[in-house]
Parts: structure tokens; C-alpha cells; sequence
């Protein structure tokens, strides 16, 4: 009896020690996210998304914008941007989750950008990799849609970002990434609004430039690059505030 008391005690005694450790590692496993934004003027700081996805971050969870106006996957690169975001991560790494969105693609489709189709892509493949050797997670988000419509085509926006998107795509696969089909989902959404209302969210007094966007602009497709995360990264959900009004209409297709 004595023993059978002391056996059952030893052995309640081993599982609520080996359960302490368990805790303790499945609480360090949670660390909080980190974004790290690389990308062109459609991310940067004024003009881009960017900023609106920040904003939706709940502390501790935080990011750094890093986008570069008029830049491609090479003048990110020799610009010195890149390493920015790479020290980023090295720095962070330990304490956070780090994430980095790259996005790049209406600079890089120009001409004089000299960047072939398949370099393009490419570059994606080496930025998504070497995240991934830091221990951090690539998040390849396909090109912001431009609000350019062809006459008498209102809710048929010109798909001019369609092979920088493929490239995003074929990119994320090649390296087991995870793509946030920002280029679909703007696409859709400004036609879906149609020609009016997606020109609201243009950047300048004269709303003219049709490929950046004003400070509202960035709240609101900030808030679809939020949403697409979330679906993408279910583990980053507790981490972002939702507005679930705002989600609903730019799930709806109505303007925001
Ligand atoms: C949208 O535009 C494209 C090319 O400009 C055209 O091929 C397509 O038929 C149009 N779609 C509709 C629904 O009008
Ligand atoms: C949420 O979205 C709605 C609709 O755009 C907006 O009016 C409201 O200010 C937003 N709420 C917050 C807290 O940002």
C-alpha cells in the first residue's frame, strides 16, 4: 500500500515536471511577428500600401517599411536596400517571427529597367531564399494593381501587371514561399468599384496618378495586403486589428 501511494506520487510528481519545460517551449515558439517591407513606391512610405498595413499591427508585433520609390529587384539591391532589410532580420530574428514582403514589378517591367522577364523572377527566387537562410518567412506579394481604364470599360481595369504577377507566383513556388495575390485582389476589387470610385484612391491634389495612392488609398489597400496575410499566415491573425466594416465592403466589392 505504502509503496503503490509513493509509486503514484513519484509519478505525479514526473508529470508535473515534464509538463513545466512544455509550457515553457511552446510560450517561446509563440514569438510575436516582425514585417519587414521590401518593395517599390507601390509599399513605400508615402504613395504606397505599405504604411497601411503597418498601422493594422497590435503591439508587440511591429515592421519597418523599407520600400524604395523607382526601385527594382537590381536598384533595391545595389542601392543598398536590400542589406537594410537583411539587417533587419538578423537583428530581429531572435526575438520575433520575422516576416518580409517583397514586392516589386512596375519598375521592373519598364524597358529601361534592362530586367528580363525571367531575371525578374528570378531575383524574386534569390530575395525569397535568402530570407529564408536568416530564418525569416518570404511573403511574395504580387504587384498593386494600376487604376488605368480603357474607355468605355469601366469595371475592366487594364491588366498591367499580369506577367509580373505570374512571376511573383511561379517565384513563391520555386521556393516553397507564400504568395499574397495583392495583384488579383486590387484587380478585382477596382473593377469590381469600377472606374469612378477606384480613382479616389489616387495619389495628388489632381487624383491623377493612377499607380500610387493618397493617404486613404493606403489605409484601405493596406487593409486588403492585412487581410490577405491573415488568410496566408493564420498565425499572424492575433496580431493584426481587424476592421471587420472596412473588410466587408472590400470583400463586397462596394467602395470604401
Ligand atoms: C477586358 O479587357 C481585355 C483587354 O483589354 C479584353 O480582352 C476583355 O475582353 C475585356 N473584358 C470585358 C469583360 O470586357
Ligand atoms: C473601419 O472601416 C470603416 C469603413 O471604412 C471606417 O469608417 C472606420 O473608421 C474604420 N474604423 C477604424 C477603427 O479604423
Amino acid at each position: 500500500m505504502y509503496l503503490y501511494h509513493l509509486l503514484t506520487l513519484t509519478l505525479s510528481t514526473l508529470s508535473a515536471v515534464t509538463a513545466i519545460p512544455t509550457a515553457q517551449s511552446a510560450a517561446a515558439a509563440a514569438k510575436p511577428p516582425a514585417f519587414f517591407l521590401a518593395g517599390d513606391s507601390t509599399t513605400a512610405i508615402n504613395g504606397g500600401w505599405g504604411n497601411g498595413f503597418l498601422t493594422t499591427l497590435k503591439s508587440p508585433a511591429w515592421g519597418v517599411n523599407i520600400g524604395k520609390s523607382g526601385a527594382t529587384t537590381n536598384s533595391f539591391v545595389a542601392g543598398g536596400y536590400w542589406k537594410n532589410v537583411m539587417t533587419h532580420v538578423k537583428d530581429n530574428v531572435d526575438e520575433f517571427d520575422c516576416y518580409v514582403t517583397i514586392s516589386f514589378g512596375h519598375n521592373d517591367q519598364k524597358e529601361a529597367s534592362g530586367i528580363s522577364l525571367a531575371q525578374f523572377q528570378q531575383n524574386l527566387v534569390n530575395f525569397a531564399n535568402e530570407v529564408k537562410g536568416l530564418g525569416a518567412k518570404p511573403l511574395l506579394v504580387s504587384s498593386l494593381t494600376r487604376r488605368v481604364f480603357p474607355s468605355g470599360q469601366d469595371h475592366n481595369a487594364t491588366d498591367s501587371l499580369h506577367d509580373q504577377r505570374l512571376a511573383a507566383i511561379a517565384a513563391a513556388e520555386q521556393t516553397g514561399s507564400t504568395i499574397v495575390d495583392l495583384n488579383a485582389a486590387s484587380l478585382k476589387y477596382v473593377n469590381a468599384i469600377g472606374n469612378t470610385a477606384a480613382q479616389v484612391y489616387n495619389y495628388g491634389d489632381d487624383r491623377k496618378d493612377q499607380t500610387h495612392l493618397n493617404p486613404w488609398g493606403e489605409v484601405v489597400f493596406g487593409r486588403m495586403v492585412a487581410d490577405l496575410v491573415v488568410e496566408a499566415v493564420p498565425a499572424v491573425g492575433d496580431s493584426i486589428v481587424r476592421n471587420e466594416t472596412m473588410t466587408a465592403l472590400i470583400n463586397d466589392g462596394k467602395p470604401v
